[in-house]
């Protein structure tokens, strides 16, 4: 038991019964092939450990957001042929998004995933933070419990929020200050310094009377940034910004449009889509000295090669740091393995959404349905 929440071997003799598996297997797919398997190879100690007790194992994940009907695009194939591979003997079921049911947690979609199962393991840390059927749904009716995936997530994640090594320090990035701000908040209570990056570090420039050009900015969340830098913990901005002039577009170097880079101030029309040289070095001695990293988000446009190097060095910081380092799973995970940097990692969280909403919380849906599961 982890924080009230059963794991497998509250599960009692496994052998011979028939287990439902929640994983997330929401792995990015090109041209029907997996570019990121991570979140598969992640749940195969719980697979492998229901097996080896002789259980029969059925998983199943959602894939996309296909919007509650059957779309090729969203199919599990891709990720049932690498289990195959992997996990033989273990069925996955269809793309649970393929029902309306999944999303609404409707009884009567609960009732057909739990018939003929015995027991119920929760192992999607990535989706716990989602009231889904396949999530909230099955521990009504089954003894359940958590993954390994999922126990260790939450012990890694849990424990840089409630017993920090000192200093702990967090970067964030990514597009939105409203989509963070639940995490900020939460963060500024524990962190010894915040590190902000990525689009939303405009809205904070504009906050200090800056001029940001055509940078991604949220007016309405411009006192909130002024609240968040007169406070208490030191908050990190960028002082020089990579920007791209009129007529260019983002992930078109061929379209044109000149790309610059600038102190604390744009021009007009211009778009700040990275941190600076001389940003990503002032971030990097901040890291340097941390006992502990929590990183979430990339810092510039990292898909864009042009705006890559902030995130690259900032990436190449953490993976140098002699603390513990976290990345808080979806963009700043995907850019860490696109640099070869991942195993110079502590720990690559798969969920994103999730491990922002645990920091914050303190807890999950999925982890709370848990404990209230039926013994
Ligand atoms: C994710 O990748 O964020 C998780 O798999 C959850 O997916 P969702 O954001 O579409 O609910
Ligand atoms: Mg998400």
């Amino acid at each position: 038991m982890i924080n009230g929440v059963p794991q497998l071997e509250d599960l009692g003799d496994v052998a011979g019964k028939a287990v439902l598996v929640r994983c997330d297997f929401n792995v990015p797919i090109k041209d029907g092939e997996i570019v990121d398997d991570l979140r598969v190879r992640a749940a195969l100690p719980t697979l492998s450990w229901l097996q080896d007790h002789g259980a029969t194992v059925t998983a199943c994940t959602h894939l996309g957001r296909p919007k509650g009907a059957p779309d090729p695009k969203y199919s599990v194939e891709p990720v049932r042929k690498l289990l195959a591979e992997l996990a033989p003997g273990v069925t996955l079921l269809d793309n649970l998004r393929f029902d309306p049911g999944e999303e609404a947690d409707d009884p009567a979609f609960v009732a057909k995933l739990v018939e003929g199962q015995d027991l119920y393991v929760n192992d999607a840390f990535g989706a716990s933070h989602r009231a889904h059927a396949s999530i909230v749904g099955p521990p009504r009716t089954l003894p359940s419990a958590a993954g390994r995936l999922l126990e260790q997530e939450v012990e890694v994640l849990l424990g840089l929020r409630n017993d920090p090594r000192r200093p702990f320090i967090a970067i964030l990035g990514g597009s939105k200050v409203s989509d963070k701000l639940g995490v900020i908040d939460a963060l500024l209570s524990v962190v010894d310094g915040l590190i902000i990056g990525g689009g939303m570090c405009f809205t904070f420039l504009a906050a200090q009377g800056h001029s940001i050009g055509a940078s991604l900015f949220e007016e309405d969340q411009v006192n909130t940034c002024r609240r968040l830098l007169d406070g208490a913990v030191p908050i990190h901005l960028p002082s020089d910004i990579t920007a791209l002039g009129p007529g260019g577009k983002i992930g078109d170097p061929a379209a044109g449009g000149e790309v610059r880079q600038f102190g604390r101030d744009l021009p007009d029309g211009w778009m700040g889509l990275d941190i600076g040289p001389g940003t990503a070095a002032e971030f990097s001695d901040v890291i340097a000295e941390a006992r502990q990293v929590l990183w979430n988000g990339p810092m510039g446009v990292f898909e864009d090669p042009r705006f890559e190097a902030g995130t690259r060095t900032v990436a190449e910081a953490v993976a140098d740091c002699r603390g513990f380092t976290v990345i808080g799973g979806g963009d700043s995970a995907a850019a860490t393995a696109q640099f070869g940097l991942a195993d110079r990692i502590d720990h690559v969280s798969t969920g994103g959404g999730a491990s922002l909403e645990l920091i914050e919380q303190g807890d999950l849906p999925g982890l709370a349905a848990l404990r209230d599961s039926v013994r």
